[in-house]
């Protein structure tokens, strides 16, 4: 079964997605180009927001564990596929690194689900809280690329003829 300790370890981990999460939308919502790009940017702004939320939630959650809170230097890196693109108008690839940080978030909270599960489910409660958030945040961006996909299909059609 999982200890106090594993929790506060994975609690670490999240805090340190969510932030670099942060990061890469606020760079993704700022370098993006054209008019396609306005909703996207909007979006991203907005889930900033939830997601520093988020980081905060986490890191009170740590601080009533015991645990101590991570800086900078003790954060990992994992996120190479949600850089700005180098053709600053490619929303698709944002879109799809968006999708795919969501993803890898939902995937970090049903582990914590899993290893809260009976030892601590004040914790417990909280991460069901932010997945569901995220998982909307999924859907949104899934919602985008319906739209974006259809479009760059017919671009390339229409080029290809
Ligand atoms: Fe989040
Ligand atoms: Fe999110």
């Amino acid at each position: 079964m999982a200890t106090n300790q594993d929790i506060i370890k994975e609690l670490r981990k999240s805090y340190g997605m969510e932030l670099e999460t942060v990061e890469n939308y606020l760079a993704n919502a700022i370098d993006l180009d054209g008019v396609r790009a306005e909703e996207i940017k909007k979006a991203l702004l907005s889930d900033i927001e939830e997601e520093l939320g988020h980081a905060r939630k986490l890191g009170n959650r740590i601080k009533v564990l015991e645990g101590r809170v991570p800086g900078w230097l003790d954060l990992e890196r994992a996120q190479p596929f949600l850089q700005p693109p180098n053709d600053s108008t490619d929303v698709i690839a944002v879109i799809r690194g968006v999708i795919r940080a969501e993803d890898e978030a939902i995937d970090q909270y049903k582990k914590l689900i899993k290893m809260c599960d009976p030892i601590d489910l004040v914790t417990q409660d909280l991460i069901l809280e932010i997945t569901g958030q995220e998982q909307a945040h999924r859907r949104q961006f899934i919602g985008f690329l319906y739209e974006y996909e259809r479009g760059e299909a017919k671009r390339l059609t229409a080029a290809a003829a």
